[in-house]
């Protein structure tokens, strides 16, 4: 790699870079991706022993210290974090004011900015204690807002958080347990969602995380940022695409066409038409965390007691493409989002949840960038250049 910013200022060059394929904005020491052979490793650890054998909390502390945390570190981090779980009453006003129709990504976002104006006065992000408080609370608010956004959008009361579970247990609870009624939390679909949490929490400069960076750069707080970097997420071509996945698979089943014309239509490109859950920017081999959560699918759903035929044709466009000279051409293979839309649908969560559950998952790697770039002194103002296209000069009609 080569740094052409000193060259570039030297001589006056603009490097024009459509999508930034090939500029580093920053360097970064937290997740590490080869993309050629399919690694991906958070502070050195491979994210295949992660998520097999650790928590999310252990994983959001080891992303934004840079360590593992001791037994002792943990359990006060996780004390911490149960103790800010609440949000403001006022807040729910700010709920019950947006229609329940509403995507429950947009509610998220919003609702994160609008957390912002309760900490104003402690939100500077040159203070390292607001900086420490605002992590805490970020982490243990967005579940609970994202569990609001959900049950808002089916029309069901508002749980307090139960600070006596853990933090994915009380997720659960806060989406799935009904008021007046009690709530057992199956350790099967709370593990199988931690693990899905973990593989989710870093991936280095993608599209929210470059934003989050970016947002960050001006001197604007977490909130801000974060709550910038959930609208990139968002889009379908990013975290949208497992809510985009489950649609296609979905349509796909109604509409009676076979898998092998979809995907002929997919190649044709008719209509824009993609196959969704595949492709990635940097892996230009199988994405390791798709090959984890295909592992789990078939034994979460049996283990749920839940048999799912999208599942099945999932499989089969997976079958059928990585044997095809398009994909293989173009390196195409399943990304992260491929398949778990399906463990997300089986676990009880609405289609329109599944990018919520993927900004949980990345929170901690927005922190722990945010908090990267901030502790930098090479960070600068984010100001891409461009190559102006447009007119010369010319007068306004009549002078
Ligand atoms: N289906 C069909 N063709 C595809 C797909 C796909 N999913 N992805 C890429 N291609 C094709 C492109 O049309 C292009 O073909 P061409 O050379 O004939 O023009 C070629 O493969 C290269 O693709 P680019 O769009 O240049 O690749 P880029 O790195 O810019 O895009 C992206 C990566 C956005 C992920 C893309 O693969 C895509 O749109 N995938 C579907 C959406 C998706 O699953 N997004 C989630 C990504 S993972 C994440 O954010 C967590």
């Amino acid at each position: 790699s080569v740094d052409i910013s000193t060259f570039t200022r030297q001589t006056g060059h603009t490097a024009l870079d459509y999508g930034f394929v090939n500029t580093a904005a920053t360097k970064s020491a937290i997740t590490y991706i080869d993309g050629d052979q399919g690694i991906l490793r958070y502070r050195g650890y491979p994210i295949e022993q992660l998520a097999k054998n650790s928590t999310y909390l252990e994983v959001a502390w080891l992303l934004i210290y840079g360590e593992l945390p001791s037994a002792s570190e943990l359990a006060e981090f996780d004390e911490k974090i149960r103790r800010h779980t609440l949000l403001h009453e006022d807040l729910k006003r700010f709920f019950s004011a947006l229609p329940h129709t509403a995507h429950p990504m947009s509610v998220l976002s919003s609702a994160v900015s609008a957390l912002s104006t309760y900490y104003e006065h402690q939100s500077d992000p040159n203070n390292p204690e607001h900086v420490e408080l605002n992590t805490i609370r970020m982490l243990a608010k967005l579940p609970v807002i994202a569990a609001y956004a959900h049950k808002k959008s089916i029309g069901q009361a508002f749980l307090y958080p139960d600070n006596s579970l853990g933090f994915v247990d009380n997720f659960l609870k806060l989406n799935f347990g009904v008021l007046s009624e009690v709530y057992e939390v199956d350790p099967v679909m709370s593990r199988a969602l931690e693990r899905l949490l973990i593989l989710h929490e870093d991936h280095e400069q993608n599209a929210s995380t470059s934003t989050v960076r970016l947002v960050g750069s001006t001197g604007a707080n977490q909130f801000s940022s974060i709550s910038a970097g959930i609208n990139a997420l968002y889009g379908p071509l990013h975290g949208g695409a497992n809510e985009a996945v489950l649609d296609m698979l979905a349509r796909i089943r109604d509409s009676g066409e076979s898998v092998q014309r979809f995907v002929e239509r997919v190649k044709n490109k008719e209509d824009g038409v993609k196959l969704m859950g595949f492709g990635h920017r940097v892996y230009k081999n199988y994405d390791p965390r798709a090959k984890l959560v295909k592992e789990s699918a078939d034994e979460v759903l049996s283990a749920l007691g839940v048999s799912d035929p999208l599942l099945d044709l999932a499989k089969e466009l997976e079958e059928i493409a990585l044997n095809d000279a398009y994909f293989q051409d173009r390196r195409l293979y399943p990304n992260v989002d491929f398949y778990t839309g399906v463990i997300y649908k089986a676990m009880g969560f609405p289609t329109r949840m599944f990018t919520v559950l993927f900004a949980i998952g990345r929170l901690p790697g927005w922190l722990a960038q945010w908090r990267e770039a901030g502790a930098d002194p090479q960070t600068k103002i984010g100001r891409p250049q461009q190559l102006y296209t447009g007119a010369g000069e010319r007068s306004y009609p009549g002078l």
